[in-house]
């Protein structure tokens, strides 16, 4: 069982954070090296893979002397950042000072550390090999990266798959049963749950000083425009394997499993360690916005409209673990053309 009450853990502040880690330096300094051996060993080189930015991976607010050498994004790292600044937490709970006056600090502390290290830290719930910030990369602090600053203040909300109100903890606990598989345990999260309560505190952190109601104007923006979205049918696997072979798989791996580099996985993107078929990223159009505006991770940004699309198609072509409940999902709204693990 995981203790998450604030009044049981021992004040953690003083805890070292990975980002203390040398090898972070390693990893910044000889990433082309690192890139260039790890392509040898799984398939073709990428063939112009660009060098990386000379950015240092680390956040400004962990390492004394550390200087970010771009601009914030207003409270976001910019979606033009390489993974050379994967280590960035603009917003870091385990080094804010003003946090540590504030009565649920350590349950704030508890819920980055889940964000960030998932399946170590809320291992019951967590049927797979993925971070939250696998998906919500700079623990949900980056732009274009489906971020999470603010968005506390739009809940409760509308979900249309459920076809009803969601508070944050709903949406949190959606996140755990399908992005993390937890259907595959037999530990059903719920409003109480101790992780979904911690999560929601470091969520709910990230939201202060947003006035309920405000939409942040970042939310929501991994989107293909809908003029640009190519019919499911007309989506080609083929071409996205051939996209998914020169831009992705030096990272993520031959067999789609991701490789390390340094402490950072890329995550598993099919097979029983990745996500449910029912969770968002199962969508072939919402795992496209991710992929065009994060991915690849040394040029967000640099896919089309149409390769996001047809490497998504192929992702989405791949077996993958199987929520159990999907007949529950859109009972009073059509399922969407993307939903293609779904029945219709
Ligand atoms: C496999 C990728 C993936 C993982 C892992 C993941 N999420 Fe998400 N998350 C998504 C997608 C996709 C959305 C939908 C974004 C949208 O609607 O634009 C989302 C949405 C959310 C939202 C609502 C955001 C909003 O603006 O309304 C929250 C909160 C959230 N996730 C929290 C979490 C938490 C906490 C975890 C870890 C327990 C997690 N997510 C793990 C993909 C993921
Ligand atoms: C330079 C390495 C690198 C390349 C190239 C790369 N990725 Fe990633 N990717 C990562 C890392 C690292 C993460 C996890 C980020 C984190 O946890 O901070 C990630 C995360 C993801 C995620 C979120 C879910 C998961 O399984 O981690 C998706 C989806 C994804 N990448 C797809 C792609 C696609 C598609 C391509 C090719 C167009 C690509 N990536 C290229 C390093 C890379």
């Amino acid at each position: 069982m995981i203790e998450a009450s604030a009044h049981h853990e021992a004040p953690e502040k003083s805890r070292p954070t990975r980002r203390r880690d040398p090898r972070f330096f390693i990893l910044n300094s000889q990433f082309s090296i690192l890139l260039l051996v790890l392509s040898a060993c799984s398939g073709p080189p990428p063939a112009e893979a660009p060098a990386p930015a000379p950015q240092a991976p680390i956040t400004g607010t962990q390492l004394e002397g550390y200087v970010r050498t771009y601009e914030l994004a207003g409270p976001l790292v910019p979606a033009s950042t390489t993974m050379a600044s994967a280590w960035d937490i603009p917003a870091n709970p385990l080094t804010d000072e003003a946090l540590g006056e504030s009565p649920d600090a350590d349950l704030v502390r508890r819920g980055f550390r889940l964000f960030t290290e998932t399946p170590d830290e809320a291992p019951r719930l967590t049927h797979n090999r993925l971070t939250c910030n696998n998906c919500h990369l700079n623990a949900g602090q980056r732009e274009l990266s489906l971020p999470l600053v603010g968005v506390d203040a739009m809940f409760p909300e509308y979900n249309r798959r459920a076809g009803r109100e969601f508070t944050l903890e709903d949406r949190i606990i959606g996140c755990f049963l399908r992005s993390e598989n937890a259907t595959a345990g037999s530990d059903t999260p719920d409003a109480r749950t101790p992780e979904v309560v911690a999560l929601a505190a470091y969520l709910r952190w990230l939201s202060r000083g947003h006035a309920k109601g405000e939409n942040p104007s970042w939310r929501k923006r991994n989107r293909i425009a809908d003029d640009k979205l190519i019919p499911v049918d007309q989506l080609d696997p083929v071409k996205g394997e051939a996209i998914y072979r020169e831009k992705c798989q030096s990272c993520h791996g031959l067999d789609g499993q991701g490789v390390q580099i340094g402490d950072k996985r890329a995550g598993p993107l099919w097979g029983p360690d990745s996500w449910n078929d029912g969770a968002g990223a199962a969508r072939t159009y919402t795992l496209a916005g991710i992929i065009r505006y994060a991915m690849p991770y040394l040029a967000p940004g640099s896919l089309t409209d149409e390769e996001a699309q047809h490497v998504a198609a192929f992702i989405t072509s791949k077996p993958r673990p199987v929520y159990p409940f999907k007949d529950q999902d859109y009972r009073t709204e059509p399922v969407p053309p993307d939903a293609v693990y779904y029945k219709r």
